[in-house]
């Protein structure tokens, strides 16, 4: 498959951006939103894994980002009140296993696997914490600008280039990004990428399109994403090549076991993925581990 062109996608993101949020909605039959919303809960709610620093890679209108903020806050807020979130009961046993010497089903290979800086998270007495750092980075100006109007949450909003990074190593305990994978310039040095600038034990998160298996959701999934979705797309945006490469590019794009290869081979451990409306849409999650050694 070819690189994309990133002068194109860019001018098309700007330009379709006043009606992004309404054409995801209108297009997805308002599924989008709930794949988000459930990937968040998926991530956040492993009592393994206690991110404190997290990045949105193509945040475009920040939605993704939002999902993973909204759902700290619940957590957070039902630590505070006493209420019990999803997953907290077991991070509460952990701190008191950690505290008594006990061993909690689990504890063991969560010491083997977090980093010195992700387990300070779970500091006796302390349940879950507010994120340390969240940042958003895209490359068109008009989603940014959207996203810093609409989300109300502090957030480092910064325009680059995810292909051309400028962040350190091990700088986020989590990496995020929504929609966006078949946009990469090159799919391997992006994950490799995403992999050294992760913490150890952080974790990787793309929620992306993909093509159902089910011969029957196919059936409906193929004439939908040829041609309803263009000039849907297209009448709703006011631009239509901007949707041709939104149909052709999910169309092309290699399957869910391809990225989860690419994602082995750049050192991620741990890869799983959960498909969501019969493979419509694939949550693809990697871990780069305490132990594992660098590609
Ligand atoms: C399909 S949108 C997804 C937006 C958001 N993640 C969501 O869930 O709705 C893809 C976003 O990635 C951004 N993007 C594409 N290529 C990029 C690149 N090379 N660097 C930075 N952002 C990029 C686009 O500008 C656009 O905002």
């Amino acid at each position: 498959m070819p690189a994309p062109d990133k002068n194109f996608i860019r001018d098309a993101f700007d330009s379709i951006t006043p009606r992004y949020d309404l054409l995801n909605q209108v297009l997805s039959f308002g599924m989008s939103a709930v794949w988000r919303k459930r990937s968040a809960e998926i991530v956040l709610d492993d009592p393994d894994f206690a991110p404190r620093t997290i990045l949105d890679l193509g945040c475009g209108t920040g939605k993704f980002l939002e999902c993973f903020l909204r759902r700290r806050e619940q957590q957070v807020s039902a630590s505070v009140t006493g209420a019990q979130a999803p997953g907290l009961r077991r991070r509460e046993q952990q701190v008191s296993a950690s505290v008594t010497g006990a061993q909690a089903p689990g504890l063991r290979r969560r010491e083997q696997q977090v980093s010195a800086s992700v387990t300070g998270a779970q500091a006796p007495g302390l349940k879950i914490r507010k994120w340390e750092s969240v940042t958003g980075v895209d490359f068109s100006a008009a989603m940014l600008q959207k996203a810093r109007a609409t989300v109300s949450e502090s957030v480092l909003w910064l325009r680059e280039d995810f292909d051309a990074l400028p962040f350190l190593e091990a700088s986020f305990d989590l990496v995020i990004s929504g929609f966006t994978l078949r946009s990469v310039q090159t799919l391997p040095e992006f994950l490799g990428t995403v992999y050294r600038i992760l913490t150890p034990g952080g974790k990787a998160v793309f929620l992306d399109l993909t093509r159902p298996r089910h011969p029957l959701a196919r059936l409906l999934f193929y004439p939908y994403l040829k041609f309803l979705l263009p000039i849907a797309g297209w009448l709703i945006s006011g631009n239509r090549k901007a949707y041709d490469f939104l149909s052709g590019s999910v169309r092309s794009f290699p399957p869910p076991e391809k990225t989860l290869q690419l994602m082995n081979e750049a050192g991620f451990r741990e890869c799983e993925t959960k498909s969501f409306s019969f493979g419509a849409a694939t949550l693809i999650i990697g871990t780069k581990t305490a132990a594992s050694n660098d590609p």
